[in-house]
This record gives structure tokens, sequence and C-alpha cells, in this order.
């Protein structure tokens, strides 16, 4: 059984202006211990998935479809029963950890509060697994550390620390957010690696979301492309970047800096991104996409197998597509 599968979900939001459809018919799982990235650029619906799934979308909006977790729907859970999945089985983290940090308290109290709470905890038992959690974050001289408030920290730091506090209660599952975006490339890079060896050290599945697809070759087994709600294409993430097999995905690989190429100009895809307001018929990657056939503004090509373990949503065949 799949740890985490959602089932055509969907979400909307009611606006005075009307109803923006965020997320369209999306279905996909993860298995126990995999990592999977959602990767799309701004506004293409990435956060609001995990959103719904949490329970945690804005008053306006609205979410359908299934969200099973260990084969519980999330969707029809009641508040209580779903802080008991957050609290326990699912941790989020997200872009800037001072949101989620508390800055009036040292990062002791932080920590050991959740396993008092969560876990029945005596205090210094918890204050020593608390220092266990930052040592496995990398974070050097943890016993100083811990004594911290959060803003004597660097940003890596925080984030480390929101890591390591993520991982408390050992979630099965954990949805980071944009995690890097707000840190320098190298401190970014020592985010990504961490994050795969906590892959490997408790068996964790992750869920990395992204608009950044150079975070993702290497850290995560599996991704997810998304355009204006809805998944365009999905699969191995070394497959996707050999072979990219939907329009959108090649236009964002080509988009990615590559080293090899020292000084030459990025191509970015031309265009802006659909108008989430509008009921789209055909592909919403249509009127920016090169290779579109007349049926791409008429239907929404269904998201379809097509090699072991892939899927793409595309009218145009893939020969067609070098
Ligand atoms: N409360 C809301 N009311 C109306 N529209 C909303 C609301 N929250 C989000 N949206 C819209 O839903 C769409 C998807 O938003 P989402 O936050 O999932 O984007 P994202 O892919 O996470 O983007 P980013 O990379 O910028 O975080 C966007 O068009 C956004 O404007
Ligand atoms: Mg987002």
């Amino acid at each position: 059984m799949s740890l985490l599968e959602v089932r055509n979900l969907f979400v909307d939001f009611s606006t005075p202006d009307g109803t923006v459809h965020a997320v369209t018919d999306v279905s996909f799982s993860i298995a126990k211990g995999e990592t999977l990235a959602i990767v799309g650029e701004s506004g293409s619906g990435k956060s609001q998935i995990v959103f719904a799934a949490m329970g945690l979308l804005a008053d306006n909006g609205k979410a359908r479809g299934e969200v099973l977790f260990e084969g519980r729907n999330l969707l029809a859970l009641k508040q209580a029963q779903l802080n008991n999945v957050r609290a326990n089985d699912i941790a989020m983290i997200f872009q800037d950890p001072m949101t989620s940090l508390n800055p009036y308290m040292r990062v002791s109290e932080q920590m050991t509060e959740v396993l008092v709470l969560h876990k029945g905890m005596s205090k210094s038992a918890a204050h020593a697994e608390s220092v266990r959690m930052l040592e496995a974050v990398k974070i050097p001289d943890a016993r100083s550390v811990i004594r911290r408030y959060p803003h004597e920290c660097s940003g890596g730091m925080r984030q480390r620390i929101m890591i390591a506090m993520s991982l408390l209660c050992r979630p099965k599952l954990l949805i980071a957010d944009e995690p890097t975006t707000a840190l320098d490339v190298t401190v970014q890079a020592q985010i990504m690696h961490l994050l795969s060896e906590i892959q490997q050290e408790f068996g964790t599945a992750i869920i990395l979301i992204t608009h950044d697809l150079g975070v993702v070759a290497g850290s995560c087994e599996n991704t997810l492309v998304l355009y204006g709600g809805r998944i365009l294409e999905y699969g191995p993430t070394r497959d996707l970047f050999a072979s990219p097999a939907q329009p959108y995905t090649k236009g964002l690989l080509s988009a990615l800096p590559r080293l090899d190429e020292d000084g030459e100009e990025l191509h970015t895809i031309p265009g802006n991104p659909p108008n989430m307001m509008l009921d789209i018929k055909g592909c919403p990657f249509a009127p920016r996409c090169t290779y579109r056939v007349a049926e791409c503004a008429e239907t929404m090509p269904p998201l379809v197998n097509f090699e072991g373990g892939r899927l793409r949503a595309c009218h145009v065949a893939i020969e067609d597509l070098k």
C-alpha cells in the first residue's frame, strides 16, 4: 500500500472575481521511504496540493477528491484526528523557518516541548533527544546551539533546526515546501544533501516542493511536473532529465543553468502562466507550447503511462518532441 495516495484532487478558491481553479484532477502516490519532487513555476498549485492534504487551505478554499494516508482519507477526518496525524505522522517545513520558530523561546524549550507534549517524555530525556536530532542535522556544537534564541542563528542553521524539530516525532512523511529558496546556493546544496541523508537514516518519505528543477536532480527519486494546476509529467527523476516527454518539462530543463556552458544565455519559456480563473478546455500549456497541434486547445490530454513508471499528458507524439 502507498503511504500517501492522492486521488482526483481538485482545489478551488472562491473570490469576488470568480473561482480560481488552483488544482485540477491531480492523482499521484508516494511509497514508504520514497522521495518525490513536485516542480512547477510560481502559482502552478504546488503548495495548495499539500495544504489541502493537511487541512491548511485558506477559508475561501475547497478541496474535493481523496488524500489517503495509510488508507485513511485525510479530507474526511475531523479536525482533532487530523491534528493527530499532523503531530505524529506528517511533518511540514516551510521556506522561512522564522514563521515556524518562536522568536521568544530558546531552541531547547521549543524542541523539548514537542517531545514532552506529544511523546510524554521527561524533560531530561527530551533534552537529550533534541541534542541528538540537532546532531543528526549536522549542527556543530549542538549542546551550545540548543541554548540559543532563533535570531542568534544563521539562516541555514535555522533551517536545520526546523528540520530537526520536524523529525522529533519521527514522522513517516516530511513535506518540505521550498525549504531552500531563501538560502544561498551553497547552503541550499547542504540542506538538500541533508534531506537525502535523513531519508536514508530514518526511512522518512519526503515530498520536496520547488520551482527549481536544479535542486531536484540527485535528491529525489521521482518528479512530478505541475502546470496550471495539472500534472503534465511524472516519472523517475533520472529519466525525466535524460529524456523529458512533455514540452513544458523540456522548457524547464533548458532554462536550467548548465555548468558546462558557462556564460551561455538561458532559455526561458516565453509567455505567461495561465489565468487560473478560466475554465481551460485544452492543455493549459498549449498557448506557450511550440509543439502544439490543433487538438491541444480543444481537449486536455489524459495522463498516460508510456514507459515503465513514466506518465505524460501530451497530444504530441513523443518522436515529434526531439
Ligand atoms: N486564498 C486564495 N484565494 C484565491 N486564490 C488563491 C488562494 N490561495 C492560492 N490561490 C491561487 O492558487 C494558485 C496556486 O497557488 P499555490 O500556492 O499552490 O502556488 P505554488 O505553485 O505553490 O506557487 P509558489 O511557487 O509561488 O509558492 C495560484 O494561482 C494562487 O494565486
Ligand atoms: Mg508555494
